[in-house]
């Protein structure tokens, strides 16, 4: 049996219902449905929004052999558990690269040109004329956009602002090599990129080592002129200090995809000027979503066949 712990798009559910029996928790599953529904599964489906610790491990038993997360982040798998357990851990990389960079591109843009402020005063009946000062934003061409954690996907992030003309630097471990030739990225230590950076993206791993990585003391580096983007991991933030920094104008301006505790959003990010929320839609393209689903399934299946799966973590 394979158990979903609450949906899987049909691009990936049909080819599981092929060949197993499928338990399916729903999209409101809550953690007590879900402890209910894996007793006996040889595979668990999951997504960022199911915690997959020791508890849900042993809940499952001894059969199980894969946890297939349908999302390229696995923060909220115990990759450790599982291998005590002998249970393999897959993700869903590389089909969701692009429509993840276009999304913080969009989240630049916008936050970069003040669409969310312009466009509720607008919807509010503030709008009272043309104004030659008003939401005037920064420009991409001939910025410095900061990429902490080029890697899949923000490396497309990078090729695609360095198209519209920005100077691409970047922070994490690795240099890389191919980014520095193709794009001219230049690698800096994180605080000499928030200094040198308007536009800074955050793309890095979610792990205990950058929790809270951009705090105040880094948002004022990134200063009233620099813009914030997050479509990583919420924990890379500390959102108290990033609502502060936004209210009291040390920091330009953000866009956020993701937060510390979703889908709880914090009154003051929600109070805050200048910024643009989303529901945690970075992956969210029809192409995207379906070909995830579709690997998902894929990892499952090669699992439970005795073959290494397209993408395994651990
Ligand atoms: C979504 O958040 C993902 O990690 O794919």
């Amino acid at each position: 049996m394979v158990a979903i712990a609450r949906i899987l798009l049909p691009a990936g559910r049909e080819l599981l219902e092929r060949r197993f029996d499928l338990a399916e928790g729903g999209l409101d599953a809550d953690r007590e449905q879900v402890l209910k529904l894996v007793p006996g599964a040889a595979a668990i489906v999951a997504d960022p929004t199911v915690p997959v610790n020791a508890e849900l491990l042993d809940a499952a038993g001894d059969q199980l052999r894969v946890v297939s997360n349908f999302a390229v982040g696995y923060d909220n798998v115990d990759v450790d558990a599982c291998a005590e357990r002998g249970v393999v851990v897959t993700n869903t990389p590389d089909v969701l690269t692009q429509a993840t960079a276009e999304l913080a591109l969009t989240l630049t843009l916008a936050a970069a040109r003040r669409v969310s402020d312009a466009e509720r005063d607008l919807r509010a009946g503030r709008w009272t004329g043309w104004d030659p000062a008003a939401y005037r934003g920064l420009e991409l061409r001939g910025a410095t956009v900061g990429v902490i954690g080029l890697g899949r996907i923000g490396g497309r992030y990078a090729e695609m602002v360095r198209a519209l003309g920005a100077d691409v630097v970047y922070a994490g471990q690795a240099t890389k090599p191919e980014y520095e030739r193709e794009l001219g990225a230049r690698h800096l230590h994180l605080d000499e990129l928030l200094q040198a950076a308007s536009v800074v993206s955050l793309h890095a791993r979610a792990s205990a080592e950058n929790h809270h990585l951009i705090g105040r003391r880094e948002l004022d580096l990134l200063g009233p002129g620099g813009v914030l983007v997050n479509t990583g991991r919420g924990s890379l933030v500390d959102s108290d200090a990033l609502a502060s920094a936004l209210q009291d104008g040390t920091l330009g301006a953000a866009g956020l995809d993701v937060y510390e505790d979703e889908p709880h959003v914090p009154q003051s990010l929600l109070d805050a000027p200048r910024c643009v929320l989303l529901p945690h839609i970075g992956s969210a393209s029809i192409t995207s979503r379906d070909a995830m689903a579709h690997l998902a399934a894929e990892n499952v299946i090669a699992v439970l066949d005795g073959r290494d799966p397209p993408s395994r973590v651990a």
